[in-house]
């Protein structure tokens, strides 16, 4: 019998943002973490799970840190120029992938800035999602009431509550599939649509993407607090594994 093979699990790692509100001189993705650079902990984690068959970091122009860096050495890792917007840098990755990258392959997107997303966590990610037809997203349920405001202005009135039931915060890895994520974002740039995660693409092309309940120490390393926060969640669970 003919069997059809199994679809490749392809890894992008935006990684070509500048950090405006982090405020230090280094991009945050190159500031240290626990004895390294936090890229090298976002991709130490993505390494570990084996069904990745590669993982294209997409780094910007005149970048002078990725290149002095051991992990860019790994056989799995490869490199890209990134955009002008994460979605440019996200869609760079793809084009850059193999030409043997098919319709029906996964492309998992990571921000070089999440470095605190557990090796369980990633696991069961793709295994909730292997068998979905479009893909998904790790997310957190809200547990506050989350407001409305009448328009973007800070100190704006609120226009209306939202169901709290129905709030998600959006976090990554997001993961679809190849064809359809390549397309949507293509299409979104083309129509000059402000994208800010590869699901709002896929929404835009009339799909659903799965929500999978996410970690709360999966934080995004935003300003200079949050390298704390994350320095403080890794020794936990280095004490934890240890114990
Ligand atoms: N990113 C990217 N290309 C861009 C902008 C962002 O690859 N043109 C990446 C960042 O490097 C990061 C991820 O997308 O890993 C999430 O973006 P964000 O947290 O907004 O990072 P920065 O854009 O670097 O930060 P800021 O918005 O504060 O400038
Ligand atoms: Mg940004």
């Amino acid at each position: 019998m003919f069997l059809s093979q199994q679809a490749k699990i392809w890894a992008i790692v935006p990684s070509a943002g500048s950090g405006q509100r982090m405020r230090q001189s280094v991009p945050k993705q190159y500031l240290e973490l626990q004895g390294r650079s936090v890229i090298e902990n976002t991709l130490a984690t993505l390494l570990e799970e084996k069904r990745i068959i590669q993982v294209t970091v997409c780094v910007a122009e005149g970048d002078q840190f990725w290149d002095k860096l051991d992990c860019r050495n790994d056989s799995r890792v490869s490199c890209t120029l990134g955009g002008a917007t994460r979605a440019n840098s996200v869609l760079n990755g793809i084009q850059a992938l193999p030409q043997k990258a098919k319709k029906n392959d996964w492309v998992l997107v990571h921000d070089a800035a999440r470095p605190c997303l557990s090796k369980d966590m990633l696991e069961s990610f793709i295994d909730q999602l292997v068998d979905d037809q479009v893909g998904g997203i790790l997310a957190l349920p809200s547990n506050d009431t989350v407001k409305f405001s009448i328009d973007s202005d800070s100190q704006d009135k609120i226009e209306k509550t939202l169901d709290r039931k129905r709030v998600w915060y959006a976090q990554t890895p997001q993961m679809f599939r190849y064809g359809l994520l390549k397309q949507a974002l293509e299409v979104a740039i083309e129509n000059g649509t402000e994208i800010t995660d590869e699901a709002f693409a896929i929404e835009q092309m009339g799909h659903a993407p799965r929500l999978i309940n996410g970690e709360i120490r999966n934080i995004k390393i935003t300003q200079i607090d949050d390298l704390e926060m994350a320095g403080l969640l890794m020794t936990q669970s280095n004490d934890d594994e240890h114990k």
